[in-house]
Parts: C-alpha cells; sequence; structure tokens
C-alpha cells in the first residue's frame, strides 16, 4: 500500500482544495436566464435558411422551395419523416425550423399573419400536428421590426396577436429576426415585448433572438438583460456554406469570449448560426471542425442541409453521440480559447463530473497534419488532469488514447483546417 508522505499530504491537499474552487466558480457563474424552464441544454434541430433560403420557385424547383407540401413534392413534411426515420430525433435533434418567407404577403382581416396559401395549402396549425405525429417540435420565424429580412410582414405592432398565433398554431420554438428597426430602443423594447407575449400564451415556446447582431453596431449588447428574455441569441453575420465563414465565426468567437463565455448557461445560449455540415462548401476536415467546436461553444445545434441527400459520412458526424453528449453537457458552461500557438488554437470547455473536453485546431491552410504536444498541467485550469486522467479522442476518430498523470503530455496530429477533439475524465489513480 502507499504510504502518505508529508509531501505527497500537501499535493492532495493542494488538488482538494483547486478542485473544490473549481467546483465554487461553476456554480456561480451563469445569470439569471428566461424563466420559460426551455433550452436547459442547447436546441437542437433543422432551420431551413442557409440550405433552403427564400426560394419561393416552385414551379422551377418543386423539390427545394419552401413550402409545406404540394403536389406530392414537400421539403417540410419530408424532413419531418426523415428526422423521425433516420435516427435524428433518437440523438437529440427535435425541432424542425421554418425560416423567413414562409408568409402571405398581407396579414388577414383580422390582422393575423397568414402562411402562404400557395405553398402551406393546409396552413401552418396542419404542419405543426403533423410535426408533433412525428414526436418533433415546430419553429416558426418571424421579425421584430416592420418587416422580415426578405420582406415580409414584420411583427411591430403586432407582437401579442403574433404570439397568440404561434401559440394557436402549435409552434415550439420562434426565431425572431431584427431587420426594418427604426431605433436600438425600437429593436430593445421589441424584443422584450415579445418575450412576455410569449411567455403570456401559456405555451413552450423556445425564444431565438437576433437582438445583439443588431446592436452591436450601435452600442455593447447588455447580455444579462438578453438572457433575462432570450433561449438563445445570434450575436455574430449569418454563416455561409464555406471555411471562410465558419473561420469568421470562430474568430469573432473568442476575441468576444470574456463577454460570450459568462453569458451562456442553462436557459440561454450564444448561437452562432447553422451547422452547414452535409452541404457543399466543407472539407471533411473543416466539417469536423464545425463540428466540434459548436460542441466546445454550447452552440445550439441546427442543421441547415437536405437530409434526403445527406453522405452517410455527415450522416455519421452530425449523430455523433459523444459529440452531442460534450454539446449538451448538463452543466452548461461555454467553452473558450485557451491559447493559440503558430496557427494552433487550444479550445477547452468544462463539462460535468469533472471532465473537460479539448479542441485542438490547425488554422494551417499550407502543408500537411502537424503534430501538436500539451502539457496536461496546462489544461483546465490546472485541475483537468490531476492527479491524473484518462483521455479518449472523440474526433477524426474515436480512440482511447489511455491514461495520463498531471505531469505528462499528450502529443496530437492535426490535418489542415481539421480539429482533433479529447475529452478528459478525471482519476484518483496515479501511477
Ligand atoms: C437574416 C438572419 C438569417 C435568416 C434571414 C432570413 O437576417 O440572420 O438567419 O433568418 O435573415 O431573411
Amino acid at each position: 500500500m502507499m504510504r502518505l508522505t508529508s509531501r505527497r499530504l500537501q499535493r492532495l491537499g493542494c488538488v482538494l482544495a483547486l478542485r473544490l474552487m473549481a467546483l465554487v466558480l461553476r456554480e456561480i457563474s451563469g445569470a439569471w436566464a428566461l424563466d420559460n424552464g426551455l433550452a436547459m441544454t442547447p436546441t437542437m434541430g433543422w432551420l431551413h435558411w442557409e440550405r433552403f433560403m427564400c426560394n419561393t420557385n416552385c414551379k422551377e424547383e418543386p423539390d427545394s422551395c419552401v413550402r409545406y407540401r404540394s403536389f406530392g413534392e414537400k421539403l417540410f413534411m419530408q424532413m419531418a419523416d426523415l428526422m423521425a426515420s433516420e435516427g435524428w430525433k433518437e440523438v437529440g435533434y427535435e425541432y424542425l425550423c421554418i425560416d423567413d418567407c414562409w408568409m402571405a404577403p398581407q396579414r388577414d382581416s383580422k390582422g393575423r399573419l397568414q402562411a402562404d396559401p400557395k405553398r402551406f395549402p393546409s396552413g401552418i396549425r396542419h404542419l405543426s400536428n403533423y410535426v408533433h405525429s412525428k414526436g418533433l417540435k415546430l419553429g416558426i420565424y418571424a421579425d421584430v421590426g416592420k418587416k422580415t429580412c426578405a420582406g415580409y410582414p414584420g411583427s411591430l405592432g403586432y407582437y401579442d396577436i403574433d404570439a397568440e398565433t404561434f401559440a394557436d398554431w402549435g409552434v415550439d420554438l420562434l426565431k425572431f429576426d431584427g431587420c426594418y428597426c427604426d431605433t436600438v430602443e425600437q429593436l430593445a423594447d421589441g424584443y422584450k415585448h415579445m418575450s412576455l407575449a410569449l411567455n403570456k400564451t401559456g405555451r413552450s415556446i423556445v425564444y431565438s433572438c437576433e437582438w445583439p447582431l443588431y446592436m452591436w453596431p450601435f452600442q455593447k449588447p447588455n447580455y444579462t438583460e438578453i438572457r433575462q428574455y432570450c433561449n438563445h441569441w445570434r450575436n455574430f453575420g449569418d454563416i455561409y456554406d464555406s471555411w471562410q465563414s465558419v473561420k469568421n465565426i470562430l474568430a469573432w468567437t473568442s476575441s468576444n469570449q470574456r463577454t460570450l463565455v459568462s453569458a451562456a448557461g442553462p436557459g440561454g445560449w450564444n448561437d452562432p448560426d447553422m451547422l452547414v455540415i452535409g452541404n457543399f462548401g466543407l472539407s471533411w476536415d473543416q466539417q469536423i471542425t464545425q463540428m466540434a467546436l459548436w460542441a466546445i461553444m454550447a452552440a445550439p445545434l441546427l442543421m441547415s442541409n437536405d437530409l434526403r441527400h445527406i453522405s452517410f459520412q455527415a450522416k455519421t458526424l452530425l449523430q455523433n453521440k459523444d459529440v452531442i453528449a460534450i454539446n449538451q453537457d448538463p452543466l452548461g458552461k461555454q467553452g473558450y480559447l485557451l491559447r493559440k500557438e503558430d496557427s494552433i488554437e487550444v479550445w477547452e470547455r468544462p463539462l460535468s463530473n469533472l471532465a473537460w473536453a479539448v479542441a485542438v485546431v490547425n488554422l494551417q491552410e499550407i502543408g500537411g497534419p502537424r503534430s501538436y504536444t500539451i502539457s496536461l498541467a496546462s489544461l483546465g485550469q490546472g485541475v483537468a488532469c490531476n492527479p491524473a486522467c484518462h483521455i479518449t479522442e472523440l474526433l477524426p476518430v474515436k480512440t482511447k488514447l489511455g491514461f495520463y498523470e498531471w505531469t505528462s503530455y499528450v502529443k496530437t496530429r492535426i490535418n489542415p483546417t481539421g480539429t482533433v477533439l479529447l475529452q478528459l475524465k478525471i482519476s484518483q489513480t496515479t501511477f
């Protein structure tokens, strides 16, 4: 049996004190969130915008125009079928979300929004019944200002009536955009008003905002306030199906992480926009990077792709249960960039049960795979692997790397624009 010398006792004391401090720090952060009991972990689902945009030309493009169903072609119905039948629902993708361009150009005689009668002939209530019958939830889109970004009727002046309409239709999530507002006060008042109006309906409706995105050009958003009204909020411009776009989002997020990380927690999340995995613009390594980093950032996982035409590889990545478990970790702490050295970024995220996730990203776009060695003592505020830990590589390939002591190093090898995602689980044993 190992004898506890006074040095060992001292070290043990130190370890316990550090661990206790880490626990306390984890508990006290995470400000008051919107009290609707929703989004206790980041929302997961599918959102039509990046892949299908405002395609209303059903004559020329019957398969990809924004519509419920007509003559056998049915974008949202088909997505609902596939979400339920192809394993998406099982791993957590629950919300099927309509974005802009679903509306008729005018409100009805009672001032209510209405769906485009040609593209949604049986209306949203019918679609929500269908989606619910598949065990899924329905998301819809509206705008705080005079018009939606694509020019359809905005909710300004109609917040209560629109909230009631959505609740009547059985909607479960509202993405509320911020186009066509005249002032920042109007923007802020509108976002708050809609939050209260949704709550007043008595229906559980996840409230997805773009408030800070529209606020940044004028003043630094007050995230404590935003968190009190929204379940998640977009901070940065729209994602495109390109590596440049994913890179810009990551760079913006890390440069503002002091503000963003403390704002996130159960009930309220920073939203770096949709997952574009399974489309055309990202290489395999870049898709891995998006999945890994969206998990580290505790981001809503809203895919925008065509579930009818998706490669087996992309599907496997999007349905990776280990990575989803990191994204959905109940502790609800957003990860952050720990350091950047010579185009290698190390990100980390604290998880429940004293575990940590670590992502090593190779941003060098010339040359081949690069090796990068990490001192374990430098991770997780010094406690992630103290006194020892089991390390598993989750991406690109699930591999048990083994048992490591605090003073040791782990070697990674990362493809250009790719990521190695590791999970560290604490162990009380040392060699
Ligand atoms: C943008 C928004 C996009 C999409 C689009 C619809 O402002 O950021 O995600 O919703 O409007 O017009």
